[in-house]
């Protein structure tokens, strides 16, 4: 998320040993174990991988780089054309919903439901339910993170009221677009059977061992089964069986907490009042920690979803963790068992991995809806010689024992960070996206921590190597077996940064062009590492960012290391969010946040004082839109 509110969540205190030594395995190239199948790299779940075989011949980047910029548009390399697609506020097609999108913000909270949320994130294209060969045809489905109040009404935050607080709860979710290519231009197919829209408020269940725990039931929901809504849904993934995994990340900062939060609430960083001014409490009482404490410990989860079916009710898998989680990345076993990387995107958190106990079986998201309610959680640990563990988070198994507060495994993951403080996990530099190559290593971006190495905090390790870390690293690792192993070895991809630079730890390594805090990360089928950049607002321009411009994508040849700047973005945008069509011609990407304030919250007097992209119009204000990427030429994106 832009919001430096991944920044404000430092709650780690734990005295876990983050010192290793400095011994530095960088470019270790240790290449072993099975492969398996990584799925995010997948064309589409439905199908398998027609129509891109043999696209992978030639360099794997064939395009010229574009260079850093400032310019409140996005720019793509010469040969290739962007189109703004389902920006906010643009109907998604339900039947007798379709609302033109006021440039005024005067749409209605129910008119907002039945629109594109705002701050568009990870993203992803499914195979068309009824057209699945057809690759001009398809669902696409995104999350819609947080919501910028000052844009969102006329009148910004001003004369709050429950209507405020029902637009800013329909501006967040997930989408479910029915999209179609007609005559060269992508457009969403209105009305659609498939279209929805997934809010703050939606009916959801609660699957896994905290389904029902006493720390989940409230006075609204006593048996703790079931929770209205998703929140701050930042990066994505998706399944073999065809479902969307969406990711609950910076939840506490929509909650009111008391003046004095104990230590579990402290622990997940609730504070006093409402440290953002999202103001929700005001008007819907659950968001308000100091009288429904537990309504907290609903939020924080990996969310299925089947978007080929509208009226499925989504499922919080409680078995994959509780976290700011930001993404959550499947691989397959060999005896196709489904693993799911996922990064806990706060400062000194930490990265996790779940195994299914069940094989995935054939039949779809019907087939497997309880998949992922079963199986055994780990957290990483990366050690200094260039190995890693992966140690289990199971209730009773050395110091997750109910004297130390864990009676059972709903315990354990409700409280997973605290779980992991004591079962030694390394304290990360913000892991946000996971993404795996052709070869089965597992990427992580770091995106940045300048707290790294300050007073009284974690300092430098092998795995997080630079003090003061401004500009973020891309670590990896390969699994000592297959995807279940419990061990692995593990180096840097790339530590980002700028070679102009005089200090010395924010040159970085980059092999080609320079950038800064990593954020989006994905695979696409022919293997090429696209990279998206999230540099705070408050930072850009300044400081270490000082000649980086606009946020960024760019790709990455895992084999080789280089890297080519593919697109910039508007001005205070992040770059997030990457998908494709199955024959690769066309690509999605999110634009979210563009002229973002540094406040963070846009002042409804001057709507358009950092940036009117993409409508630039006279009257206009900045949206969180898709881009959809063609070569000129008809070409597979990044050749
Ligand atoms: Fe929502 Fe960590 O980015
Ligand atoms: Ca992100
Ligand atoms: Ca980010």
């Amino acid at each position: 998320m832009a919001k430096d509110f991944s920044t404000m969540e430092d709650s780690n205190r734990s005295s876990n040993p983050s010192i290793h030594d400095v011994s530095d395995p960088a470019r270790r190239t240790v290449l072993r174990g099975g492969l398996g199948v990584a799925v995010s790299g997948l064309l589409a779940p439905l199908a398998g991988c027609a129509g891109m075989t043999g696209a992978v011949a030639g360099p794997l980047l064939g395009f010229k780089s574009v260079p850093v910029g400032t310019a409140d548009t996005v720019v793509v390399p010469e040969g290739y054309s962007a189109q703004v697609f389902a920006a906010w506020g643009e109907s998604v097609g339900l039947p007798g919903e379709d609302h033109a999108f006021s440039f005024d913000a005067s749409n209605t909270a129910a008119q907002q439901e039945a629109q594109m949320g705002m701050h568009h994130d990870g993203i992803h294209f499914f195979r068309h339910p009824m057209k699945a060969d057809n690759p001009a045809a398809g669902l696409l489905v995104m999350n819609h993170e947080y919501a910028d109040d000052g844009l969102l009404h006329p009148d910004g935050m001003a004369t709050w009221n429950a209507q405020k607080v029902r637009k800013a709860q329909a501006a967040h979710g997930v989408a479910v677009i029915e999209v179609e290519q007609q005559a060269g231009r992508w457009t969403i197919v209105k009305p659609s059977r498939w279209a929805r829209r997934i809010t703050a408020n939606t009916p959801m269940a609660l699957g896994g061992p905290a389904a029902g725990h006493a720390l989940m039931q409230t006075a609204a929901d006593p048996a703790g089964r079931r929770v209205l809504g998703t929140l701050n849904n930042c990066a994505s993934g998706i399944t073999p069986w065809g479902t969307y995994l969406t990711c609950e990340e910076n939840f506490i900062f929509y909650f009111k907490g008391p003046d004095q939060p104990d230590a579990h609430q402290a622990r997940w960083g609730l504070r006093k009042g409402d440290p953002v001014g999202y103001r929700w409490h005001e008007h819907d009482e659950r968001f308000n920690a100091t009288q429904h404490p537990n309504e907290t410990n609903r939020f924080g989860w990996v969310v299925e979803i089947d978007p080929y079916d509208p009226s499925s009710t989504p499922v919080k898998r409680t078995a994959l963790g509780r976290a700011a989680h930001e993404g959550a990345t499947v691989a397959v076993t060999k005896d196709q068992r489904a693993v799911v990387y996922m990064g806990e995107d706060a400062r000194f958190e930490y990265i996790y991995k779940f195994v299914s106990r069940d094989a995935i079986k054939p039949g779809g998201a019907k087939a497997n809806a309880g998949l992922l309610d079963h199986g055994t959680l780990y957290v990483a640990r990366f050690d200094a010689d260039g190995k890693g563990r992966w140690i289990a988070l199971v209730q009773g198994q050395g110091p997750l024992t109910a004297a130390n507060g864990f009676a059972d495994q709903g315990d354990v993951l409700i409280k997973s960070r605290q779980a992991s403080d004591r079962l030694g996990a390394t304290k990360m530099d913000r892991p946000e996206w996971i993404d795996i190559d052709k070869q089965g290593w597992v990427y992580c971006t770091l995106t940045n921590n300048s707290n790294r190495g300050g007073n009284n905090q974690p300092a430098t390790d092998a795995a997080n190597p630079r003090a003061n870390n401004t500009m973020g690293h891309i670590i990896r690792w390969k699994e000592a077996g297959d995807f279940d192993s419990l061990s692995f070895e593990w180096n840097h991809f790339v530590l980002a940064g700028d070679p102009t630079l005089e200090r010395a730890e924010a040159k970085g390594n980059v092999k080609g062009d320079a950038f800064a805090c990593p954020d989006g990360l994905w695979t696409d089928a022919r293997g090429v590492l696209w990279i998206q950049t999230d540099m705070s607002t408050s930072a850009m321009g300044k400081g270490d960012l000082k000649n980086m411009g606009n946020n960024m994508m760019l790709a990455a040849d895992p084999r080789t290391g280089d890297i080519r700047r593919f697109l910039v973005g508007p001005v205070g945008c992040e770059i997030t969010g990457a998908t494709a069509t199955p024959d690769g011609r066309t690509m999605f990407i999110n634009i979210q946040h563009p002229g973002e304030s540094p406040s963070e919250r846009s002042d409804p007097n001057q709507p358009r004082r950092f940036s009117n992209w993409p409508d630039q119009r006279p009257d206009g204000r900045p949206r969180s839109a898709t881009v959809v990427i063609r070569k000129n030429d008809g070409g597979v994106i990044g050749t």
